[in-house]
């Protein structure tokens, strides 16, 4: 068995799915390692200190043709899907909603296909949640981010040249990304606000020490797997009106809003943008899937009246050594979880939730009824 490892063909992403300090896990399957060359530069680890007897370096093209389970941070290529074993395995962060034709290719290639975006979120299978883990480090990284754009420091201080207050924080979608952005502003000094549709994170708020503010739109609620429900465009402009006046009072607002596979909701328009302080912040975090903010663009700051709004992609990039020490720990404890070790293969039970959820191809067949 050859469990191969690609490098990010995203030159802006410096995150690695190995990482030195988590590979003993896939050596202690027994399968041989193959890692891409300058796999892990992005954390400034070279090849050298990953190989050993176990761990070998390869080109990419070598890799792919020789993986019987083959480790990838984007989709592949019609073309490089081509080059893989028939029967192998493809485990990656593959973004499924806007890669539709790497599901038909390796349906038709016979390749099969787990995307870890689609563990789902339950108990046994946190360990394994990539976009749990990098929202929560992207939550760090988005205060941090806007702390940097800011006039104004986050903490109180009480000094002999008068006594600076705290910066006014307001997360928007208390998921996993506001909980890390809510922890980190309040560590930081800054006194934190926070709302979301599901009210039974109203616990979880006050339990950082943060404020919930309660805005009633009415049933809201979320669904069995735990996602919030999408709003009615009355709820929405009734959530818009209601929030303005804790905008205009907070020097930093990050939004988070999102509903699993739909267009982030836009929550934050030009009116109430307008009636920001000049010199205050949006960090829209949700600005991949669409966006909560108007204006909001990927990789950029706009400046609308005086506000600033920053819209960065893959911001658990900005802590890629942290970022891959997770993640590499979410692939590997999904291949250790399924991998038959006398074997050396993947079983592929889909009496299993986790498989049933994450694998999508399964010998030639789409298996995840979303893409069928
Ligand atoms: P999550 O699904 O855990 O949380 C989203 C939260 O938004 C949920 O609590 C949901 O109830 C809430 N929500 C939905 N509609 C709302 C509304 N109208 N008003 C208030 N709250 C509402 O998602 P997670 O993992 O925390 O990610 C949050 C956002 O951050 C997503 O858009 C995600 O794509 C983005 N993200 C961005 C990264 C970047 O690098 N820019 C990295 C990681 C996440």
């Amino acid at each position: 068995m050859i469990i191969a490892a690609l490098k990010t063909i995203d030159t802006k992403d410096q995150r690695s799915v190995i990482h030195p300090d988590t590979i003993q896990s896939l050596v202690n399957l027994e399968a041989q390692i193959y890692c891409e060359s300058g796999i892990c530069n992005g954390i400034n680890i070279n090849d050298d200190s990953l190989k050993n007897k176990e761990i070998s370096i390869h080109s990419r093209l070598d890799c792919i043709k020789n993986a019987d389970l083959l480790i990838t941070p984007n989709a592949l290529s019609r073309e490089e899907l081509e080059q893989m074993k028939t029967g192998s395995s493809l485990i990656g962060t593959v973004n499924p909603f806007n890669n539709i034709a790497l599901i038909n290719n390796c349906k038709e290639l016979n390749i099969n296909l787990i995307s870890m975006e689609f563990v789902p979120r339950i108990t046994r299978a946190q360990k394994m949640d990539v976009l749990s883990s990098q929202a929560n480090l992207a939550g760090y990284a988005a205060v941090i981010e806007s702390a940097q754009h800011l006039s104004i420091g986050l903490p109180m201080m009480m000094t002999a040249a008068g006594t600076l207050k705290p910066a006014r924080v307001f997360v928007i979608g208390v998921g996993v990304a506001g909980l890390q952005a809510i922890a980190t502003a309040k560590r930081l000094g800054a006194r934190v606000e926070a709302f979301d549709t599901r009210d039974v994170v109203e616990e979880q708020v006050n339990s950082l020490g943060a404020k919930f503010v309660k805005i009633d739109l009415g049933e809201t609620g979320q669904t069995d797997q735990g996602y919030a429900k999408e709003l009615t465009p009355e709820q929405i402009q009734k959530q818009k009106d209601l929030q303005s006046d804790v905008c205009s009072r907070s020097d930093i607002v990050i939004t988070t809003a999102q509903l699993f596979g739909r267009p982030a909701p836009k929550l934050i328009d030009d009116a109430t943008i307008k009636k920001m302080k000049p010199g205050s912040v949006i960090f829209d975090m949700a600005v991949e899937s669409g966006g909560n903010v108007e204006g909001s663009v990927a990789d950029e700051i706009i400046i609308n009246n005086g506000v600033k709004i920053i819209g960065i992609s893959n911001l658990a990039s900005k802590v890629a050594n942290h970022a891959s020490f997770a993640l590499s720990n979410n692939f590997n404890n999904w291949i250790s979880e399924f991998f038959n070790k006398e074997n050396q293969e993947i079983e592929f039970n889909f009496e299993d939730e986790i498989i049933k959820s994450s694998v999508l191809v399964y010998e030639g067949n789409i298996k995840n009824e979303r893409f069928a």
